[in-house]
This record gives C-alpha cells, structure tokens and sequence, in this order.
C-alpha cells in the first residue's frame, strides 16, 4: 500500500530555504537545517533487514487502541516521543497493512509515504541531534496476521469475538507502527477500548478502567523498558484475578478464558512460586507486576513470553510456563542485540527449565543435558548461527543453547557459574546484549579464556565428544 499526502506548499524552495536557516540561527533553533538527513530504514538485522529503523531512539509509546470485535477494526493512535541521534529529515516507522489517517510531530503535520512495511513521515521542519520529539499516528483498519518465515503466525490472530496481538518477531508492526527491531525498547501506555464484557489485558499494570457508554477503556501502564516484540494484548471473555506474590509485594495478575478456566487453576496458582523460586537462583525479578494469560486452545499455535505476564494458548505444562517466566529474566529484561542472539533468550530460558525440574523435581540437570545432547535434531546448526531467519527458533537454539551453559557451569564449577549467570543479569539489566557480550563477560568473570566451551558447544558444526 502506498500513502501519499501532500507536502506543505511547494514550489517556495530557493530563497526560502537560506531564509528559513537565518531565521533558525536568530531564534536559537537546534534544528538539523542544512545538515540533516533521513534516518536509515532499517537496523540492518542479519536475519530480519526489513525492520527497526535508524535517526532516533524512541523512549515511549502511548497507545490508544479502539477495537470492535463484531468487524475485526481497530482504530489506533500511536503517540510516540523518541530522541533524533542525528540531524533529522525525516524517519522512518515499522507499519503493516491497516490505513494511516494521518500523522504529526510536535503537532505539525508530517507528509507520509508507505512502501511495504517502511512508513516515512517527513516532518515540516527538520529535528535536531538530541531534541526529543513527539509523533502522534493515526490509523484504523483490520489488522493482519503475520506469518513468519518458520511459518508461525503473529500479529493480529482473531478468533470471533476474542482477539490477541503477539509480537515475535515482526509482529507488531501489524497492530502499532514503532521502530520494531529489540534493540530499541521504550515505556509504554497501552490503552484498549472494547464493548463492555469484555477484557482487555497488557502489559504493566493495570491503573484504570472506565465505562462509558457500553465500551469499556482498560488503561495498562508498563513502566519498565520493553522491547515491542513482547507487547501484547488480549481481548476476550477473560476471568482476571489480582493477587500479590513475592513477599506480598509484587502484583500478580492473572487472565483465563473461561473455556480454559478449570484447567487453569493450578498454573495460574504456580506463577508466585516459580517467581520467588526465579529470585533465588537468578536474582531480583526485573520488572514491577508479573502474572499470566491464559487463551483459548489455538488462541496461537505456540506459548509467548510477553513482558510481565506471558500469553499461553490454553492451559500448557508447568514446565511452558516456567520457560516462559524465565524469558522475563532472560530475553526480557536482558533482551538480544539482534536476532542472531536468539540462544541467549532460549538456551537461557531452557536451561532454566532444567534447573528447576533439578530444585523441584529431583530431575538432575545432566539427565536434561544427556537427553538434549542424544537429540540429533540438536545438532543441526551451532546455536551461536542459525542458518536463516526459518531457524531462530529451531532445536539447536533451545538445546544446544542449554548445553552451553551447561558446560560453562561444569567448566567453572557451581559458585563461579551462579555468580556469572547472577551479575551477567544485574549488568544488563534492562539492555540489550550480544553473544559476544556474554562470552566475553563469562572470560572476565572467570578471570580466564573459555575457547574450549565456546568453540565446540557454541560456535562449532559437529557435536563435541563428551569427555
Ligand atoms: N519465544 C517463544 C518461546 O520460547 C517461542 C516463539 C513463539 C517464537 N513465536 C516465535 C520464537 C517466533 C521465535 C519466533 O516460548
Ligand atoms: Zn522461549
């Protein structure tokens, strides 16, 4: 789809421009003037070129989502404040499908041009290295599914009257334009009306919810920084539930589709349990609420670890949702550089899942470990490198991440390898880091090279021999 509106009147060029700049300079205007150009279109991902975008870094998204269940329409309002790292002409957001009604900065007009998924708005005066800056998109219309390479679906997956917005990982751009690459992550207020009945669960915090009229506003406040991949939300018939978990501090807050309820029970009563039991092996829980939504079967074909409280399609095993809450340590709050960096979210998250079912089943770590390592599907392709963006989220990722740590920790011994695992989270908590970041931060911690776990279990094409 290609949007065109059109440029503030054209034809004043020449002088108008020398002019323009001298009035900049005497009004003590930083903006870029002469100097600024667009931002890139693209974060260059290895795996995902098509998204995120240069020129800016956004710290918030306020979100302002209408949806009608009846027709599938929502009618959005994106309200974006993001900081130009450059002299700004104009910059790109990631969109897919729906229509843009129009769209400001600072409250003036921008012209928008469509191509794909890249949305360009052209605001009437160029941006400042460092200003911050406030884009307020509107736009309305279905929201589409998305259907990755490895052919999971995301986006917008609709189910009558019930709907949810999943991100990993291009999904997002279908129901909100942002820069959607993990690198840029940013606060957000997501506020979604819907006909009164119905629920509407988010990210954060829940700080309102209003009727008026037969349609109810549910205000979600995530204060934390999120990456867009793990926002959500999920409209339906929800059974909600608020407790307080972790020494009674931290809100708890849990959804269900009634379908799905009485088989719910027991994994929305575990989510304080494994949260304290995530505190005491992996350090504080990073963000301010925590909890789970629970959808219909085949809500989405896969479980995901959406920020605070992950989405499950029906009620899964204890062990989905263990993973699911260790991404909030591991993916979450330490979020990939790129998603080549994918095994830090699910080797992290899997070898999590084994050191419970060790603490908590008196399964020991190394039965998972034989177990992952007697798996050829483990073996395809070294976790560090899938080959393409189809094999992100393949075995060798989740098992052969595992094992890497796994051989980390019998290399260093069990104190080192708590401590690394502990402190590697305290520093990059809320961040984004490479694999690179981390072995180099394992050698550091361990006060001595690691090339031998690296090169066979991380990086190497064959499957080590154990020794
Ligand atoms: N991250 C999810 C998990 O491990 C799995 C998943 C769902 C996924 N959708 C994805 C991974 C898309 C990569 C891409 O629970
Ligand atoms: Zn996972």
């Amino acid at each position: 789809m290609d949007q065109r509106t059109p440029a503030a009147p054209g034809r004043v060029v020449a002088v108008a421009v020398p002019l323009a700049m001298a009035l900049a300079v005497l009004a003590g205007c930083t903006d870029g003037g002469a100097h600024a150009r667009p931002g890139a279109a693209s974060l260059r991902d290895p795996y995902f070129p098509q998204i995120g975008n240069g020129g800016y870094d956004v710290t918030h998204y306020g979100l302002t989502l209408d949806y009608a269940p009846a027709t599938g329409r929502l009618q959005g309002t994106a309200e974006i404040t993001a900081r130009a790292t450059q002299n700004l002409s104009a910059f790109n957001l990631d969109f897919a499908g729906m229509t843009v009604d129009s769209a400001t900065v600072d409250g003036r007009r921008a012209t928008v041009h469509r191509a794909g998924t890249e949305l360009t708005l052209r605001p009437p005066a160029a941006l400042g290295r460092g200003d911050t800056f406030r884009t307020v998109v509107r736009y309305s219309g279905a929201p589409r599914t998305i259907t990755d390479p490895d052919e999971s679906e995301e986006g917008w997956l609709r189910s009558g009257e019930r709907a949810v917005g999943l991100g990993e990982p291009t999904g997002s751009m279908a129901w909100f334009p942002g820069n959607h690459h993990p690198r840029d992550k940013a606060s957000y207020d997501i506020r979604v009306t819907v006909p009164t009945g119905l629920k509407a669960i988010s990210n954060g915090e829940l700080t309102s919810e209003r009727t008026t009229a037969g349609r109810t506003a549910f205000d979600w406040h995530c204060a934390e920084p999120m990456a867009s991949y793990l926002a959500m939300v999920a409209i339906g018939p929800y059974e909600t539930k608020a407790t307080r978990g972790s020494k009674g501090a931290l809100p708890v807050y849990s959804a269900v589709d009634p379908t799905v309820a009485e088989d719910s029970a027991d994994l929305v009563a575990a989510v304080p349990g494994i949260i304290a039991w995530g505190e005491k092996t992996l350090g504080p829980y990073p963000f301010s609420s925590t909890g789970v939504v629970i959808g219909q079967r085949d809500d989405s074909g896969y479980a995901l670890e959406t920020q605070n409280r992950p989405f499950l399609p029906g009620p899964t095993g204890l062990g989905t949702l263990v993973h699911e809450l260790a991404h909030q340590w591991f993916g979450n709050s330490v979020t990939p550089e790129s998603w080549r960096d994918m095994w830090l979210n699910e080797g992290f998250a899997e070898y999590t899942e084994w050191l419970w079912e060790e603490d908590t089943n008196d399964v020991p770590v190394r039965e998972n470990f034989a177990e992952a390592y007697d798996d050829d599907d483990n073996w395809t392709f070294p976790p560090s490198d899938p080959p393409s963006a189809a094999d992100i989220s393949r075995a060798p990722v989740y098992g052969r991440g595992a094992m890497v740590l796994h051989r980390l920790r019998v290399t260093v011994g069990d104190d080192l390898f708590f401590s690394i695992l502990r402190s590697w989270l305290r520093t990059y908590r809320h961040g984004n880091a490479s694999t690179r970041d981390f072995t180099a931060y394992a050698e550091k911690e361990a006060g001595r090279p690691l090339g031998g776990v690296w090169n066979g279990w991380l990086y190497g094409k064959g499957k080590p021999p154990l020794l």
